[in-house]
């Protein structure tokens, strides 16, 4: 196993009902470190950036106009298989799905509407943590 780093959001549902020390617990208790955080409020147009990958889903434009409608927690999350970790703690995208005790079980409003986001592999880590963090802002 090896540490790894990762890449959160706490999504606009989450931070409007000011669960951001919640949700930020939840990491922590699963050993989770938080080695960089910040408030922001995308536009639509980097939240599309953002979730290019989606840009032909039919729920893409629903998704891209919930991201920008309140401020969102940007984050790195850093641990042993921080990865795998952080999905585990989230739960399933859908949080009819979504196990007890995790994320998206206990706060997600629906699939959409569902709490945080975490990368789902090393290269879109990566990727996504330098789509909002410099290499300076990373303190581990
Ligand atoms: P996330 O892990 O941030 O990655 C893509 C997001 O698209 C996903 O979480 C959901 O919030 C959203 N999403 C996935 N499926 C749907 C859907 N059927 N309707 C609306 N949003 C969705």
């Amino acid at each position: 196993m090896a540490t790894e780093r990762t890449l959160s959001i706490i999504k606009p549902d989450a931070t409007r009902r000011n669960l951001t020390g919640k949700i930020n617990a939840k990491f922590e208790d699963a050993g989770l470190r938080i080695i960089a955080q910040k408030r922001i409020q995308l536009t639509k147009a980097q939240a599309g950036e953002f979730y290019k990958v989606h840009a032909e889903r039919p729920f893409f434009d629903e998704l891209t106009t919930f991201m920008a409608s309140e401020p969102v927690v940007v984050q790195v999350l850093e641990g042993e298989s921080a990865i795998a970790k952080n999905r585990e703690v989230m739960g399933a995208t859908n949080p009819a799905e979504a196990d007890a005790g995790t994320i998206r079980a206990e706060f997600a409003e629906s699939v959409g509407e569902n709490s945080v986001h975490g990368s789902d592999a090393p290269e879109t880590a990566k990727e996504e943590i330098s789509f909002f963090f410099s290499g300076l802002e990373l303190v581990g």
